[in-house]
C-alpha cells in the first residue's frame, strides 16, 4: 500500500496568510500542517510515501521532510503539479509512484483525532475498489462547503455531492480516499469541471456508480484546516486541546 500527500493548490481561503508561504506549511499546534498527514500515514504502517505540491514554496518542503526517515517515511517521493488544476490532476502524478499497488491518498489540510490504520486495514483486506471516510456533521452550512453522500435506504452509497446547496445526508466525504490502481485509468479520462479543475468527486462517483465504493465513518474530531481562516483556527485550538492521529 502506498501513500499519497496531496498538498498543492492555490490556498486562496486562506488569504493573506498563503501568499508568503503554502498553506500546508502553516504551523497547526507544535507542527507545519502536512506533517500530520504525514504521521497519520506513518502510524497507519504506510512508509512509501509521495507528495504533491506546487507554486513558489514547493522546495520549502525538502527542507521540512527531506527523505522522510526523520518522519518514519522508508522512501518519500515528490511530483510537482505545474498548475492548481484539482485533487484528481494533482493525483494523477502519482501514478507510476503507485504501480499497482494500493493507495490511500490525503489531502494535506484534513486534520484526525483518532487514527485511520483500521480502515487502512481494512481496505487491505478488501483488496479493490475504493473506500472513503465519512464525517457525520450537522452544521448545513459547514456540509454546503464538502463533499456530501447520498444514500439508499440499505445504507449504499449512490451518489456524491460536490458542495451542494441541499445537503443530501449528515455524512459528508472527508479527504481521505482510498483506491485500487484502477484510479488512474478514470483519473485520466475525466473532463475539467465548470470550475476547470479534475474533481475527486468524479473519480469517486466512478467507483459509486460502479458499486465498488464502500466507507467507514470517522470517529472524534475531523477538520480540514484549509476550509477558512476560522476553520484554520478552530482545527489548531482543537489540535492543541486534544492532539492528533491518536491510537
Ligand atoms: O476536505 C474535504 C473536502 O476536500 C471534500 O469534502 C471535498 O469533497 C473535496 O472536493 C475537497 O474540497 P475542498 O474545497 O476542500 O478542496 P480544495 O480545492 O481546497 O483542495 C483540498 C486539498 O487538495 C488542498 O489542501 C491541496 C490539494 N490540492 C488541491 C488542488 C485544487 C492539490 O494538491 N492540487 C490542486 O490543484
Amino acid at each position: 500500500m502506498k501513500g499519497v500527500i496531496l498538498a498543492g493548490g492555490s490556498g486562496t481561503r486562506l488569504y493573506p496568510l498563503t501568499r508568503i508561504t503554502n498553506k500546508h506549511l502553516l504551523p497547526i499546534g507544535d507542527r507545519p500542517m502536512v506533517a500530520y498527514a504525514v504521521e497519520a500515514l506513518v502510524k497507519a504502517g504506510i512508509s512509501d510515501v509521495m507528495l504533491v505540491t506546487g507554486g513558489t514554496h514547493a522546495g520549502e518542503f525538502l527542507r521540512l521532510l527531506g527523505n522522510g526517515h526523520e518522519y518514519g517515511i522508508d522512501r518519500l517521493a515528490y511530483a510537482y503539479q505545474e498548475r492548481a488544476a484539482g485533487i484528481a490532476d494533482a493525483l494523477g502524478l502519482a501514478e507510476r509512484f503507485v504501480g499497482d499497488d494500493l493507495v490511500v491518498v490525503m489531502l494535506a489540510d484534513n486534520i484526525m483525532e483518532r487514527s485511520i490504520k483500521n480502515s487502512i486495514d481494512r481496505f487491505i483486506v478488501k483488496g479493490s475498489g475504493a473506500q472513503l471516510l465519512l464525517w457525520e456533521e450537522h452544521e448545513v452550512n459547514h456540509l454546503q462547503s464538502l463533499g456530501v453522500a447520498e444514500f439508499d435506504q440499505d445504507g449504499n452509497i449512490v451518489n456524491i455531492v460536490e458542495k451542494p446547496s441541499d445537503p443530501p445526508s449528515k455524512l459528508a466525504v472527508t479527504g481521505i480516499y482510498l483506491y485500487d490502481p484502477e484510479v488512474f485509468r478514470m483519473v485520466r479520462s475525466l473532463e475539467p469541471s465548470a470550475r476547470g479543475e479534475l474533481e475527486i468527486t468524479d473519480v469517486n462517483n466512478f467507483y459509486v456508480k460502479a458499486g465498488k465504493a464502500s466507507y467507514d465513518i470517522l470517529e472524534g474530531f475531523w477538520g480540514d484546516a484549509g476550509e477558512s481562516i476560522d476553520a484554520y483556527y478552530a482545527v489548531n485550538d482543537f489540535v492543541r486541546a486534544n492532539g492528533a492521529n491518536k491510537g
